[in-house]
């Protein structure tokens, strides 16, 4: 049969069906089969344990709804992205085209996120991010369907100017990896901290997820600032905080940095740690009903402690089970969906937030001090921080 009778054949075969009333049932099983969720994550290499956190958080979370989104079965599928920038389209693709995701999870990366942002705005696929904080996500290349539950990547640091300079801080050395995170880390730094009026006495950066920091802790000796301030994150932070102790600067120079130096690593990075100031919009220690039944329902499912990563995995489950409520499964109605989603109140373990217009969360940046291997809430260091959005036309 020729394409054209197929589809004739098809028409008038449908129009049988739905004059004997067969369609209804037809209907009712495309919504009732399974939504396909990938998560789209490093499993290997610096980040490793992030994405570890987040796709536990993101399971707990829908679990606690019931383990399932708008009444419908999940199928889930999962791709190592191993935090590698050049595969970034290859394997948003194995995710939409291959496995025909209706949801994309990920990622922590901002330049593997660039390569999901290409797919996800080329594509449609709703993509939520539960990490990676790279601006032109939620500002110049913002998309409908594409949604942040974690930070921009300049937030943190918005917040971490002041504070030092209160502690009379008035030269600073800033050291990061060389790529958007630490790039955008530094934008958020250098305003704030010139506001305040502090001096940026030298940029100091290696490439990620290059760890040999001792030729960089030896120029920063010889600078003698009153404080560094930087972006790590993951295992290269551990590494970081134990080589400024062991190269004898812990006492002399105040650490600071994004609160994501000290996420997950206290263990690992141990009495190296103890003091070092940062900005977040979490802590462990944070004193609230909510915090804490959610730390000890982690804990004793995963057996692993929780940090800021698996708050966003959690807040990514929770918005997204939401969402799904709304529309009762029927993912493929999208104005409804994306509504539901910008308009949302997540009553989050780091405290309530919401979506801006650009879809990043508007959020409380926590001062945060390491006492006895935790983070310690010092004080909230900016009240209901947005991105600034530039760029997007969204909303
Ligand atoms: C990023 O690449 O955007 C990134 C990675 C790890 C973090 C924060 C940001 O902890």
């Amino acid at each position: 049969m020729t394409t054209r009778r197929l589809v004739l054949a098809r028409g008038a075969a449908t129009i049988g069906a739905a004059s004997v009333g067969l369609l209804l049932p037809q209907i009712a099983r495309a919504q009732s089969s399974r939504i396909r969720v990938g998560f789209m994550l490093p499993y290997t290499g610096t980040f490793a344990s992030l994405g570890v956190n987040i796709e536990n958080g993101v399971r707990m979370a829908i679990d606690e709804k019931g383990g399932k989104l708008g009444g419908r079965d999940i199928e889930w599928f999962k791709v190592d992205d191993e935090s590698e920038p050049s595969k970034g389209v290859e394997n948003a693709n194995r995710l939409v085209q291959r496995d025909k995701v209706d949801v994309l999870i990920g990622t922590v990366h901002s330049g593997v996120q660039m390569g999901i942002q290409r797919v996800a705005r080329e594509s449609g696929v709703l993509n939520l991010i539960p990490n990676a904080g790279v601006h032109a996500a939620t500002r110049a290349q913002c998309a409908p369907n594409v949604f942040r539950t974690s930070f921009s990547n300049s937030q943190p640091t918005l917040a971490l100017g002041k504070p030092m300079m209160d502690k009379g801080l008035k030269r600073t050395a800033w050291i990061t990896w060389k790529y958007a995170a630490g790039d955008e880390a530094f934008e958020g730094f250098k305003d704030s901290y010139t506001k305040a009026g502090g001096t940026i006495v030298k940029e100091l950066g290696l490439p990620f997820p290059q760890v040999e920091f001792q030729a960089l802790l030896t120029e920063i000796a010889s600078l003698r600032p009153d404080a560094v301030a930087c972006f790590f994150a993951g295992a290269g932070a551990a590494k970081f905080i134990r080589d400024y102790a062991a190269a004898g600067l812990k006492d002399r120079i105040p650490l600071w940095g994004s609160g994501f130096l000290t996420e997950g690593v206290l263990d690992a990075a141990g009495p190296a740690a103890e003091g070092i100031m940062t900005t977040m919009h979490y802590s462990d220690s944070l004193d609230t009903a909510r915090n804490k039944q959610f730390r000890t329902a982690f804990a004793s499912k995963f057996r692993l402690q929780p940090d800021v990563y698996a708050v966003q995995g959690y807040d990514t489950g929770l918005l997204l089970a939401q969402g799904m409520a709304t529309v009762k499964g029927d993912i493929g109605n999208k104005a409804a969906l994306y509504k539901s989603l910008e308009t949302q109140t997540i009553d989050s373990p780091r405290g309530k937030w919401s979506m801006s217009k650009s879809h990043n969360p508007v959020q409380d940046i926590y001062l945060r001090r390491v006492e006895k291997g935790e983070n310690k809430v010092i004080g909230i260091a900016a009240k209901a921080l947005a991105d600034s959005g530039a760029g997007c036309r969204l909303g």
